[in-house]
């Protein structure tokens, strides 16, 4: 087995440097399994029922029977229709609490959403904070951010406690059991870290064996990743992506799983960082999550997300939280 990813690793070098060394098929086989570990930690009581339901059928079924969100297509888009559509579908929208959205996340993330001192004032910011506030202005309604551990948001959100979970959320089948999932507002992919003073030691996710230690953040796909691609290394989990890093930085572990925006963020402004390699992963891009069956919300985001992504807005938010987030790394 070693050798058969050793000599596949070898083969994928020529083909790409920064490839950690995995294959497409491998990913979409072993995802289902990884991520249902990962969803059962984070799941709200509704997905319990899901799961239960859907425990008979093989987890193959269960990829099929959820369509993965995709960006919306915006080749086409009639802009005026689409504004008057948002004013009809923002009509069957209902909130926790009237008069506010209230979006849920985890602030450790940046650029997707993280603390910043604006004039002293703590502030969180983020291109899923933009976002969160551009549907909330759709609706005209107030914006409240609420920051809570990302394992968490999921419940939060069955519970009625928030009406959006905003938090790089890869929309995963198994989070689709538990709750709805919007189509794509970005697409990014999952990188593995490690110390750069330690770049020769390592060439891919083969590297990364027993003895060796990996961090991901707790309830985050990135657990997933780590027990896929690297099973033998001890999983370290953390509640926060700064903690990881922390650890990464201090010999504390090996490596760590980061969505790619998030680890070039560090690499960016942390002189003793890397990314090794990217690493496979089906689910590449970032869905706003719903409480399961709340279709008016669902049907309103997806409508909002497809404007700000077809008039450039989104992508204005990206810059924007990627310009702040230096600024405030710097
Ligand atoms: N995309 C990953 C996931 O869905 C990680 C998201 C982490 N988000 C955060 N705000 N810390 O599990």
């Amino acid at each position: 087995m070693k050798k058969f990813w050793s000599i596949l690793l070898a083969s994928m070098m020529i083909l790409s440097l920064t490839a950690c060394g995995g294959s497409a098929s491998a990913s979409s086989e072993a995802a289902p399994a990884s991520s249902s570990e990962a969803a059962s930690s984070e799941a709200a009581p509704a997905s319990s029922e899901a799961a239960s339901s859907e425990a008979a059928s093989s987890e193959a079924a269960a990829e099929e029977a959820v369509e993965i969100p995709t960006m919306p297509d915006v080749s086409n888009i009639d802009m005026a229709a689409l504004d008057a559509q948002i004013d009809e579908l923002a009509a069957n929208v209902t909130l926790a609490n009237e008069g506010k959205l209230v979006m849920g996340t985890s602030a450790d993330f940046a650029p997707y959403e993280f603390h910043i001192l604006d004039n002293g004032a703590d502030k969180i910011v983020g291109f899923d904070v933009a976002l969160g506030q551009a549907i909330a202005d759709e609706l005209g309604v107030e914006f409240e951010v609420k920051d809570i551990s990302f394992d968490s948001i999921l419940m939060e959100l069955n519970a009625g406690t928030i009406d959006l979970g905003i938090a790089g959320f890869s929309p995963t089948p198994d989070r689709m059991a538990a709750v709805d999932m919007s189509l794509l507002y970005y697409t990014g992919g999952q990188s593995l870290m490690i110390r750069k003073s330690d770049a020769d030691k390592y060439t891919g996710l083969s590297d990364f064996g027993a003895g060796k230690s990996v961090g991901a953040q707790t309830g985050s796909i990135q657990e997933g990743l780590a027990k896929e691609h690297t099973p033998d290394a001890a999983l370290v989990s953390l509640q926060t992506v700064p903690s990881i890093i922390m650890e990464l930085k201090s010999n504390k572990i090996d490596a760590a799983y980061i969505e790619t925006a998030v680890a070039e963020g560090y690499v960016k402004t942390q002189d003793d960082l890397m990314i090794l390699c990217e690493v496979p992963f089906d689910a590449e891009g970032s869905s706003v999550a719903v409480k399961k069956g709340n279709d008016g919300m669902l049907e309103f985001v997806n409508a909002v997300i497809t404007k700000v992504v077809a008039n450039g807005d989104m992508a204005k938010f990206v810059e924007e939280a990627n310009a702040l987030s230096e600024q405030s790394a710097g």
